[in-house]
Formats: C-alpha cells, sequence, structure tokens
C-alpha cells in the first residue's frame, strides 16, 4: 500500500524537478548534453519531426515541463487530457505499479484545472517565450459532468480554448476512467463530436490535425467502422492505443493486486494489442492516414515493429517510468540503426514495411 501511494507522489516529484531545472538554459543543457537523441527526420501531418518518438498524453498533463521534454530526447508531446471544466479526478490512491510486468494501473479521470485555465497559463508561457520549437499536441477529453448526449459541445469547447496552444488535437474518446466515455467511440455520437471540432476548425484561418485515439479493448469490427465514421466527419489520424480494461495473468502478488485494482493498464502487456489495432487501422484506411503508435514501446526492436506495422510517429509513458530518460535516446538510436541496417534511404519509408 505504501508503495503505491508513491507511485503519483514519486511522478509528481519528477515532473517538478524536470521543470524547474529542465526549463533554465543552462539545466536543459545540462540535460539535453546527457539525453540528446540523434535526428531521424519524418514529415508527418505536413510537420517536421526530428524524428518519430514523442512524450504520450497523461505524463505532462498541465504542460508544466513544456519545454524540458525536447531536452530528454522526444521530438514532440502531448499534454493533458485537458477538459472543459476544472477536475480533480479520482480519490487517490489512483496509479499503482506492477514492476514485473513493467506495467501501471491507473485510475486518474482526468484530473485537470479545466481547458480556461489551462488556456490562461499557456497564453502566458508563450508570452515569456517558454514554448519549444517542436510539436506541441493537446488532449482533449469529456467532463465527468456532461452527458455523452452534451459532449460534443464539451469537446469543441475545449478546442477553441485551446485553437492557438497547440499544433493539432487528440479527441480522447478510449479514456476508461470516465464513465461512458467510450461509448463516444461509435457511431452518431462519435460523429457528432468530430464534426462539432471539424466544424469549429473549418472556421479558423489555420488548419490544424484533429486526430483520434483508440481503445485496445474495442473489436475490430467496431474499430474499422468507427475509423471509416471518423474520416468521413473530418479526422486526420489516429493515436492506437490508450489503456486497457483486461488484465495479463500477474507474476507474483504484487502485480496481483496492482492487477485487481480497477483503471487502464499500460505498459508492456499492451504491446501485443496496440500492434494488432496498428496493423489494423493501416490495413482498412490502405496506409493513407497517419497513425500515432503507443502502447508498451519500451526498446528499439518494440518501435520498430510499430513502424514497420504502419505507424508513423510513436509515444511511450510507462517505459519512463520503468526504465527512465534514457530510454528515449536509446530507441531512437535503435531505430536510426535498423533504417541503416534494413537498407532503407529514410524511417519514412519503412512504415508499414510489413503490409508490402
Ligand atoms: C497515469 C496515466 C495517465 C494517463 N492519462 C491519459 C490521458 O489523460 N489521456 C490519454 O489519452 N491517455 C492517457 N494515458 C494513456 C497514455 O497516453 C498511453 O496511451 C498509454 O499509457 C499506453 O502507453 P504506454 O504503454 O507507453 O504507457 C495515461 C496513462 C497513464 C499511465
Amino acid at each position: 500500500m505504501f508503495s503505491y501511494m508513491d507511485s503519483e507522489k514519486a511522478h509528481h516529484h519528477s515532473l517538478n524537478m524536470l521543470s524547474r531545472f529542465g526549463q533554465n538554459p543552462v539545466g536543459h543543457r545540462v540535460i539535453s548534453s546527457v539525453y540528446h537523441a540523434p535526428e531521424l527526420p519524418i514529415h508527418v501531418f505536413g510537420k517536421l519531426f526530428h524524428h518519430p518518438l514523442g512524450l504520450a498524453a497523461g505524463f505532462d498533463k498541465k504542460a508544466q515541463a513544456l519545454t524540458a521534454w525536447p531536452a530528454l530526447g522526444f521530438s514532440w508531446m502531448e499534454y493533458g487530457g485537458i477538459t472543459r471544466y476544472p477536475q480533480d479526478g479520482n480519490p487517490k490512491p489512483r496509479m499503482f505499479r506492477a514492476d514485473s510486468e513493467q506495467a501501471l494501473v491507473n485510475r486518474m479521470g482526468f484530473n485537470n484545472p479545466g481547458a480556461l485555465a489551462m488556456r490562461d497559463s499557456l497564453n502566458q508561457r508563450k508570452a515569456r517565450g517558454k514554448w519549444p520549437n517542436t510539436p506541441v499536441v493537446a488532449n482533449i477529453g469529456r467532463s465527468k459532468k456532461v452527458t455523452n448526449e452534451n459532449a460534443a459541445d464539451d469537446f469543441s469547447s475545449s478546442l477553441e480554448l485551446l485553437w492557438d496552444y497547440a499544433d493539432m488535437f487528440v479527441l480522447n474518446v478510449s479514456s476508461p476512467n470516465t464513465p461512458g466515455l467510450r461509448d463516444l467511440q461509435r457511431g452518431d455520437g462519435l460523429a457528432k463530436v468530430i464534426n462539432s471540432c471539424s466544424n469549429l476548425r473549418d472556421k479558423k484561418s489555420v488548419n490544424k490535425p484533429l486526430i483520434l485515439k483508440f481503445s485496445p479493448d474495442e473489436s475490430n469490427d467496431n474499430l474499422i467502422s468507427s475509423a471509416e465514421i471518423a474520416l468521413s466527419n473530418g479526422i486526420n489520424g489516429f493515436v492506437a492505443t490508450n489503456t486497457t480494461i483486461s488484465r495479463p495473468v500477474p507474476n507474483n502478488s504484487r502485480s496481483r493486486s496492482a492487477f485487481a485494482e480497477s483503471g487502464g493498464l499500460s505498459g508492456r502487456p499492451i504491446n501485443k494489442r496496440a500492434l494488432e489495432v496498428v496493423n489494423l487501422l493501416y490495413d482498412s484506411t490502405g496506409g493513407s492516414v497517419p497513425i500515432i503508435g503507443v502502447g508498451g514501446i519500451d526498446s528499439a526492436d518494440v518501435a520498430w515493429e510499430m513502424v514497420q506495422s504502419g505507424a508513423s510517429l510513436l509515444q511511450l509513458y510507462s517505459a519512463l517510468v520503468f526504465k527512465g530518460p534514457s530510454v528515449v535516446s536509446e530507441i531512437v538510436k535503435g531505430l536510426k540503426k535498423k533504417v541503416k541496417i534494413e537498407g532503407f534511404v529514410n524511417i519514412e519509408e519503412a512504415v508499414g514495411y510489413n503490409h508490402h
């Protein structure tokens, strides 16, 4: 119990350190000299990424260490999930480690300051010039107190507030920790959410990508039909996947108690299904739509499999917890080697290669 209580505290502690040290010029240089990742450029969503690997949503919910992430080697980052209204999230403890499986169970429940407060803090940050040169993505979820009937407005209001503070937006209808949210992954509910966001985008002078994040727990048939609905309503890409409510067989009693907690499982055990979903989406769209692969990426081998399965961009969260920041440059260096050894001109050529 004690160590479970510590998971979230440890997280806040490292984030605060990173936010303080990693965002001043000296600290940034020091961290960068240790964790620098090589260039492995790729064009996705009309943007140049230094390499494919970014920070997954949920780690830096409030974007408090925004300019520190490039120093740790990430080529892009996703903040959030942000909801229209501020929320405390679920009672603590709500984050649990299963070390022997390198997995986490969390039921944070979108604890966040709300889109209005986020806009103000990001506005101040921009005014102080504390904005990275690398792509920034906002993850938007539904407020807990808003029903699914009113979800479309809730999503598009957050999008409106955050519009100037991200290069791309992920619509998160796949967190298992907001009751009913996952119902928005299908049919009319999904169409309405996306429509209201793409209508808002149409009114803007700059066109920014809208990306849909899927759960690994949807059936393959549902994923295929939801992807079709999403694309016909203006979605530009997919994230596969969010955490799962399923559980592997635990290795020991500590993992057994972590897995007994309700919430979403992330890390190594979800990689297999995340890969399946990336493959499925790549196949069903004929490789015409960018896919962001996330779920259990913790080595260059796993990352390479994701790329060959069809992911143009990659993200990780759990591996940062279990392996520390050096995992970022380790993965990018490994990917660069693979590109060379396998005889590709660049990493773009390797995307979806398993399907060719
Ligand atoms: C504590 C925690 C909080 C998360 N919060 C969010 C979130 O707010 N929005 C979201 O889309 N995904 C969230 N995720 C899911 C991750 O972005 C990612 O999809 C998932 O953890 C799988 O990647 P991983 O195996 O590398 O951790 C969260 C994950 C964890 C562990």
